[in-house]
């Protein structure tokens, strides 16, 4: 048991369980387990083609596990399609920012509010009134992550036209949107400069620290990880390498072997 573990005492929020995908003849990831507890900054690291995302998109539902099973607080989430994960409390950025380009700032913001809210009508009877009263939520929902995120400013600017970390942030404020239990996401750090990392680093621990959310970082960038998260998951060839705390896994010979070894470090 690691320390958060027996900290916490209690059931994990989210298990991955003997997870293994296969493709044609690749095994993409090979009987991976581990638990993630609410409140924790958990990194998921690896080398290029280790799995991690095959495993991100494995929570987020975009790919069906070959075996084993996750469970989000003790259900198995694997009959669930992909858009209907926000509703039991996951929420998800992509690895290359998936925004709608010609949209502003504040409704792809407004996209992800309604796409928790959309499924919660009970009926047509009730509807008209619901809407009225769900927009003015979705409205105040939507000003206050645009404040979070410092996005103010560019609330009405097409995203198109904005810096890439700016658009990741968005892309975090559209997330957040859903009222995610987890937030899942995948190497936020790419593409951005040292000073926008160290940035992002800040805000996943605020957002963790104010909000709640328990957020899943999948993550080439070891500096990132090392620094934000409590819990650290290192893959290798689709499996599970070690596991434990940010200094634990740096210090493991295999992990370091496994860095090593590969070309892109
Ligand atoms: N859709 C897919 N079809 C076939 N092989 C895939 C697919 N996605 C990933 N793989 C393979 O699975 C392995 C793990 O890839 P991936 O999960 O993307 O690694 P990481 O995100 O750690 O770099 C790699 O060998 C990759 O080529
Ligand atoms: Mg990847």
């Amino acid at each position: 048991m690691t320390q958060a573990q027996l900290a916490q005492g209690q059931d994990p929020l989210l298990a991955v369980r003997d997870v293994s995908v296969v493709f044609g003849g690749i095994v993409a990831l090979n009987g991976v387990s581990f638990n993630m507890h609410k409140g924790q900054v958990l990194g998921l690291i690896g080398p290029n083609g280790a799995g991690k995302t095959t495993l991100f998109n494995c929570l987020s539902r975009l790919y069906q596990p070959s075996s084993g099973d996750i469970l989000m607080e003790g259900q198995s989430i694997l009959k669930r399609p992909p858009h209907r994960i926000a509703e039991i409390g996951i929420g998800r950025t992509f690895q290359n920012v998936a925004l709608f380009a010609n949209l502003s700032v504040m409704d792809n913001v407004r996209i992800g509010a309604h796409s928790k809210t959309s499924s919660d009508i009970i009926s047509d009877s009730l509807r008209l009134a619901w809407v009225r009263r769900s927009e003015v939520a979705v409205n105040k929902k939507v000003h206050e992550l645009l404040a979070y995120l410092d996005l103010e400013d560019v609330a009405h600017t097409t995203v198109a036209g904005l810096p890439f970390g700016t658009q990741k942030r968005v892309e975090l404020a559209r997330a957040l949107a859903t009222d995610p239990k987890i937030l899942l996401l995948d190497e936020p750090a790419g593409g951005l400069n040292h000073e926008e990392v160290h940035v992002l680093g800040d805000l996943i621990r605020r957002i963790r620290n104010e909000r709640h959310v328990t957020v899943l970082l999948v993550e080439h960038h070891m500096g990132l990880v090392m620094s934000i998260a409590d819990h650290v998951v290192a893959l290798n060839f689709g499996r599970k390498l070690a596991e434990g705390t940010p200094a634990q896994v740096q210090a493991d010979p295999d992990v370091i072997k496994a860095y090593l070894g590969s070309k892109d470090q």
